[in-house]
């Protein structure tokens, strides 16, 4: 992630003072189409609600910023003195909101407390900016519309990854799963009762880095690179249909066949692989690396029964941590930040 700015604490206010306004996100993780979404394919993502940012912003002065906690990050939007030669996606999406709203001389300190392991795949930059967007709205008693929050957080966003798709702007900000595609999300009717095992390689990724490289291999042979879009495609449309049916083994296969894909577009490691592998011999029908690569972090697909074993056997073989996901009462998401279309309403 672009982390968010450290400033000069100039003056002694701390976070724990009464709030100003207060904004929320939460991680996502997506479970087919990091990297092809960058090239028009479709892609899916969950919400992971237990992973959240909290973001509190307060009228702020020039060269000022607040003493930070342990743990925290902030930042002074606004204030061209303060951290110019920085580019952080969450300062610049509060900016841009300024901007919008006409409050260009106004300086907001912003404090956030994420929960969300930074650069690991799960959208921390994303949450921090949606949640610091949604903080300076409520502090100065603006409404967003979906829509335009969405586009806030990807002005953040196209820093972050150098070019955003959308899919995790979109994500950190659903309440239920989404199938993305080319800047539309769409609610995922989930008829699967079974769990994601999400495992940290404890290895941070750059998704700057990784999208560049991924672009490169695209690029050097244009036929193969038709060929692997379609197959991307083929595997979400799949994937899509198995989530409704609630066909665990087949969306499995699909996941190690995306994983076989995201190696060849050069985006996996020996970490990632030895995960994928552990989790497989433990029992997982499926798993892959989800987000960027290149470090980050394994998804792996599980009976409920298994995932305590699956999870175990991942911090085994060297996962950092675990967090596991139920799909089970995963809702359909009414609150979707972009705009929606019927379901398979806008394919290539
Ligand atoms: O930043 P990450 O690791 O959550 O990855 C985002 C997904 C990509 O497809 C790699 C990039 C994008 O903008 O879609």
């Amino acid at each position: 992630m672009n982390s968010p700015v450290r400033e000069r604490a100039d003056h002694h206010r701390t976070a724990r003072e009464p709030v100003g306004g207060v904004g929320r996100a939460h991680a996502k993780a997506i479970l087919l189409g990091e990297h092809t979404v960058v090239h028009g394919t479709p892609a899916i993502a969950f919400p992971l609600p237990t992973l959240s940012v909290r973001a509190i912003a307060r009228p702020g002065t020039a060269g000022a910023a607040t003493v930070l906690p342990e743990g925290h990050f902030g930042f002074l939007a606004g204030d061209p003195e303060s951290g110019r030669h920085t580019l952080s996606g969450p300062r610049v999406a509060v900016e841009e909101a300024l901007r919008r709203w006409g409050l260009t001389d106004r300086i907001v300190d912003v404090v956030v407390e994420c929960d969300i392991p930074l650069a690991r795949g799960l959208g921390s930059s994303a949450a921090c900016a949606g949640a610091a967007v949604r903080a300076t709205a409520d502090l100065f008693g603006r409404t967003v519309d979906p829509v335009t929050l969405y586009e806030l957080v990807q002005v953040g966003e196209q820093i972050a990854h150098g070019r955003a798709s959308g899919i995790d702007a979109s994500a950190v900000l659903a309440q239920g799963p989404i199938r993305f595609h080319g800047g539309t999300a769409t609610a995922l009717d989930i008829g699967l009762d079974a769990v994601l095992v999400i495992a940290d390689t404890g290895v941070p990724g750059s998704t700057q880095h990784a999208v560049a490289g991924v672009r490169q291999v695209l690029e050097r042979d244009p036929g193969a690179a038709r060929r692997t879009l379609a197959r991307a495609d083929e595997l979400i449309d799949a994937a899509v249909h198995d989530l409704s049916a609630g066909h665990a083994a087949a969306l499995g296969k699909s996941m190690l066949a995306f994983q076989e894909l995201l190696s060849e577009l050069g985006v996996s490691t020996t970490h990632i692989d030895t995960l994928v592998t552990a989790a497989l011999d433990a029992g997982a029908y499926g798993a892959k690396l989800t987000g960027a690569g290149l470090g980050g972090c394994v998804l792996a697909l599980t009976e409920p029964a298994e995932a305590a074993s699956v999870s175990a056997a991942l911090r085994r073989a060297g996962a950092a941590q675990t967090w596991t996901v139920p799909t089970r009462g995963m809702r359909a998401d009414a609150g979707s930040p972009t705009p929606s279309t019927p379901e398979r309403g806008a394919d290539r």
